[in-house]
């Protein structure tokens, strides 16, 4: 089938390949011209494992193009809308102007019997919106909600093996044929077995901002139970594994640590309650504010632990930062919790020097006033103090005695809870972590 895929970044440039590797003939559009080139040749324009080579792989097939010019969509009969939708500047909304773009920028190339489909997070009501001005210009197409639960570093994996597929349907046969035609984009994993939730616009919308409204409590509730053990002397990681055997619990999702950032949960609460705000059941969602706040108090906390370990002040303190990206296997640097750690602990008058395996240049873009380095050694040598903030599997396999022989002190901060306290120690480090002993 031609397909078309209106933005090219993290969603829509593993959306545009995955959907050629399935074998429909796929052009990709972005407004990004730099981003279009690279793609265009071949190359990902972050850093997603996995990704280059299938973009070499559709592109040799000659199904997948991509280019700047919206006029390309025409012929494609489903145009997917794959931009983002970034928290208002100031606000807790989500600011959906690229969304009103992407549209208005398909509206003129809709051909009776097209297909659009919304793949953005957006707040519900959003998918109504849209349907609202595509009957406008052209009332024999249909538009469909179908949200995407990638997680980058998987992004690949979890395109071509979802672990479900929704659709937000509009009543009607218009709704039943448009749900047959993305049937058939999704042929190969519907017949693999995939869960469907065939729905209404409004659950379709809702489906994703609970299901990232529920990791981020998720995570926060281990992080609170974090602050428990603190203040008692208990292990978080035991009391994660004792819970977790419970199958109602579940293990994922409960490493406590320096909590969530990157560009979906902490944005996707926040403009989930103002949506709930903006409905008139905002006290559904108070808990949220509560989820955000302890996510963001272990940041601090993480500051206050490295002082702890330096005595009592960083000021003048050489500190290595181990991690830049929001999470490992990804160059993402949205709300990473690494670089806020990193930079207020600059303010606060320590010599702060970070480090990443693939995301030194964005974290450089993002936060040119804090020092960077190419590897862990380099960030360590001479610190009075280190801190692994993204754990990276190259962070967690470092050996305490050789890593031990660069710095100046031997403190460490787990932020991550991924490294073995008893070996560090034994090596001569000052171990701390987030809710350990
Ligand atoms: C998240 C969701 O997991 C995806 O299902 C969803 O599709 C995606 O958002 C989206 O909305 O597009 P992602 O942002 O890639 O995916 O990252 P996650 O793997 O969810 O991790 C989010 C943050 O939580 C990271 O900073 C990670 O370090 C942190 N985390 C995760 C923890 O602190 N503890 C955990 O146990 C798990």
């Amino acid at each position: 089938m031609r397909i078309s895929v209106i933005g090219c970044g993290y969603l829509g440039a593993v959306h545009a390949a995955c959907m050629a590797k399935l074998g429909h003939e796929v052009v990709g559009v972005d407004v990004d011209a730099e981003k279009v080139a690279l793609l265009a040749s071949g190359r990902a324009p972050f850093y997603e494992p996995g990704l280059p080579e299938l973009l070499a792989e559709t592109m040799a097939t000659g199904r997948l193009t991509f280019g700047t010019d919206v006029a390309a969509v025409a012929g494609a009969r489903v145009h997917f809308v794959c931009v983002g939708t970034p928290q208002k500047r100031g606000e807790n909304a989500a600011d959906l102007r690229y969304v009103d773009a992407a549209v208005d920028a398909l509206l003129p190339h809709l051909a009776p019997g097209d297909v659009v489909v919304g793949k953005s997070t957006v707040p519900v009501g959003t998918a109504e919106a849209v349907a609202a001005r595509v009957a406008a210009v052209q009332p024999e197409a249909v538009v469909v909600w179908n949200p995407e639960f990638l997680r980058e570093g998987f992004a690949v994996q979890d395109t071509l093996h979802p672990d479900r597929i929704v659709y937000g349907l509009p009543p009607g046969a218009a709704g039943e044929t448009a749900g047959a035609l993305l049937d058939e984009v999704y042929a190969t994993p519907l017949a693999d077995g995939t869960p469907q939730v065939v729905t209404d616009y409004a659950t379709a919308q809702l489906v994703k901002v609970a299901a990232n409204s529920f990791l981020a409590t998720k995570i926060s509730f281990i992080n609170a139970m974090a602050e428990l053990c603190e203040a008692t002397g208990a292990d978080v990681t035991q009391l994660a594994d004792a819970i977790g055997h419970d199958a109602r619990i579940g293990r994922r999702f409960l490493n406590a640590g320096l909590g969530f950032g990157g560009g979906c949960l902490p944005k996707d609460i926040r403009a989930f309650m103002a949506r709930a705000g903006e409905l008139g059941v905002d006290q559904a969602l108070s808990f949220l504010r509560e989820v955000d706040s302890i996510n963001m108090r272990r940041r601090v906390r993480m500051v206050d632990l490295a002082r702890e370990v330096c005595d009592g002040s960083i000021v003048g303190r050489k500190v290595a930062v181990l991690g830049a990206a929001f999470k490992p296997d990804s160059d993402d640097v949205r709300d990473s919790p690494a670089l806020s750690v990193a930079a207020q602990m600059g303010l606060q008058g320590a010599h702060v020097v970070v480090t990443d395996p693939e995301a030194v240049a964005n974290a450089a873009q993002r936060w040119p006033d804090l020092r960077y380095a190419a590897t862990a050694e380099e960030a360590a040598a001479g610190a009075d103090v280190v801190l692994l903030a993204t754990e990276w599997q190259e962070y967690r396999d470092l050996d305490p005695v050789a890593f031990g022989r660069v710095v100046a002190g031997r403190r460490i901060v787990d932020g991550r809870n991924v490294l073995d306290p008893a070996r560090w120690r034994e090596a001569g480090w000052v171990y701390r972590a987030l809710g350990r002993p």
